[in-house]
């Protein structure tokens, strides 16, 4: 059995499509895969999905497997990978990546291959290609590799030693985001208003500077602040929603030293740093959200 991490972006999410830094951790859970013979193969099914696909069929999960499956060279491989997310998709959490990785470890174990951590993430990389239009390649990194960095598209992770463990409350709007459409909506007011767009994503790019500082030396409060700076400049962005806002917003009210979205925005998931997440967690079913507490813990 093959596996990957699903990932959260503490900060810096949409600057980082645009050659910001960006501060990236994995998750415990992402997905995992496996590849049993099959005359039929190379055949791709994700049973959650209710789906299975071949990289010919023309849909996105089929030519994004044909993507991977030609990264590989895996064209003649008769079998099927069988795919299992651990996390939403569209919730911000990297699952794509995630059961990219997965995907392309499991088929490559079937070649009697072993895929190195950038070999994964690069074939990760084809795969996010088509599912996401111009992924900044943080998603499928984390996936393949693990840890907590400060990210830079076309740079190697830089790791960053955290100073305390870090506690997390991760919770679900209800809704999915698009992250393509996200992306492209940002690019869109990019070219309209390249000047205030551009402050904007400078603004995202300094908090991650500060904020890589504030994870080192453990100021899990000065963290927060710079979440609720980074949530407002991407609302700023539009990429925020009503229930993003509110998820925030009893978040704080529970404790929280800040929230804010993760990943791609227009729904998904939001974070909060907090000294008791489990305060957080039970503050959103109160509300009818559904979430997890997690702990970062850096290599
Ligand atoms: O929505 P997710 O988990 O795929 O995260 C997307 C993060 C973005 O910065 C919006 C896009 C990217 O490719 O980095």
């Amino acid at each position: 059995m093959q596996s990957a991490f699903g990932k959260v972006i503490l900060l810096g999410e949409h600057a980082v499509v645009h050659g910001r830094p960006a501060i990236a951790a994995a998750l415990p859970r992402g997905a995992t895969a496996s590849a049993e013979a099959d005359p039929a193969g190379p055949l791709l099914s994700v049973p959650a999905w209710g789906t299975m696909v071949e990289p010919a069929d023309g849909s996105d999960l089929g030519r994004a497997f044909a993507a991977v499956v030609e990264w590989l060279g895996a064209a003649s491989a008769r079998c099927k990978v069988i795919a299992e997310p651990q996390i939403p998709a569209g919730g911000g959490l990297g699952c794509s990546a995630a059961v990219g990785v997965a995907v392309a470890r499991a088929l490559a174990a079937f070649l009697g291959r072993e895929l190195d951590t950038s070999e994964a993430s690069e074939a990760a990389l084809a795969w996010e290609r088509v599912i996401h239009g111009n992924p900044s390649g943080i998603d499928n990194l984390i996936a393949a590799g693990g840890g907590v960095g400060v990210y830079r598209r076309g740079e190697p992770l830089r790791p960053i030693a955290l100073g305390l463990p870090v506690r997390l409350a991760i919770g679900d709007t209800g809704t999915r985001g698009s992250t393509r459409a996200m992306v492209e909506s940002v690019a869109q007011q990019r070219e309209r208003r390249p000047e205030a767009t551009d402050e904007i994503l400078d603004g995202i790019g300094a908090l991650v500077d500060s904020g890589a500082a504030a994870l080192e030396r453990g100021h899990l409060r000065v963290l927060g602040q710079h979440f609720d700076l980074c949530q407002a400049l991407l609302a700023s962005l539009l990429v925020s929603t009503v229930e993003i806002e509110e998820l925030c917003a009893i978040a704080r009210d529970a404790g929280a030293f800040g929230a804010k979205l993760t990943g791609g925005g227009g729904g998904g998931s939001v974070i909060a740093v907090a000294e008791r997440p489990d305060d957080v967690v039970q503050a959103w079913s109160g509300r009818g959200y559904s979430g997890f507490a997690v702990e970062l813990a850096g290599r």
